[in-house]
């Protein structure tokens, strides 16, 4: 997978290691370059998304706990949340219709352990929810966080099944390396230079030697680097 120093006023590639280039030969590492776009970490991801594609007023619809940097948020961006109920398998199907129906920017999920439920969506719910919301034109944002961390779970990302528009937000901050602030966001198709400008807006660029080493090159143990690419591909996958 080739990254992306977002941030200028145009995204250019980072050229990956020999080692990164043949690991990935014949995977399906598929996400286009244009469509990884780098954050300084999973917050700023959230930030750049949510002040992409939801207006001050809009309503961004949310598993009924969630986390609380997703509050933090809509006070500074001015969009309200509304927290939807969940059962076992997460968020209910019946809700989301309700909700969507009644008028949504988007959902932002954490399919895979839920903050701060543990909650992960069984493959059905994940694909029964990513009808809904493309069926209403809702887009998905999904927190995935913590998947990084559900080694015994091979559910796919929610955003793989979306037929509607849908974000895709990891990190390497603290799952890897809790100093280094460094998140990705897979962005549908054609967004890219909209949230890229969102970026340059915050906070320019994070530190490109950073990123081409802790992202690009997965220097990291052979376990973690592919755990991290695999989750990210599989969403690129599915484009
Ligand atoms: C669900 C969730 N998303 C995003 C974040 C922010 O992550 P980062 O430290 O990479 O900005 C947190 C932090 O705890 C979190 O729990």
């Amino acid at each position: 997978m080739r990254a992306v120093i977002s941030g200028m006023a145009c995204a250019y590639p980072l050229r990956p290691s020999r080692r990164t280039r043949r690991s990935n030969r014949g995977s399906t590492a598929s996400a286009r370059a244009t469509r990884v776009l780098l954050t300084a970490g999973a917050q700023h991801a959230m930030e750049v998304t949510f002040a992409t594609i939801a207006r001050r007023g809009d309503l961004v619809l949310t598993e009924e706990l969630t986390y609380s940097g997703m509050k933090a948020l809509s006070n500074h961006l001015g969009f309200h949340v509304r927290g939807l109920p969940m059962d076992a398998d997460g968020l209910r199907p019946d809700a989301v219709e309700d909700a969507c129906r009644a008028g949504a920017s988007a959902l932002y999920t954490m399919p895979t352990l839920q903050n701060p439920t543990g909650t992960i969506m069984c493959e059905g719910r994940r694909r029964e929810v990513a009808a809904i919301a493309a069926r209403h034109d809702v887009a998905i944002v999904e927190d995935d966080r913590y998947g990084f961390y559900a080694t015994n779970s091979d559910v796919p990302p929610l955003a793989s099944m979306a037929s509607g528009p849908s974000y895709f937000i990891s990190r390497v901050s603290k799952s890897l390396v809790p100093g280094v602030r460094i998140g990705y966001l897979l962005v549908p198709a054609g967004m890219g230079a909209r949230v890229n400008a969102a970026i340059f807006a915050s906070t320019v660029m994070a530190s490109p030697h950073l990123r081409r080493r802790q992202v690009t090159d997965w220097r990291f143990s052979p376990d973690e680097g592919a755990r991290l690419r695999v989750r990210a591909s599989r969403v690129g996958a599915a484009e």
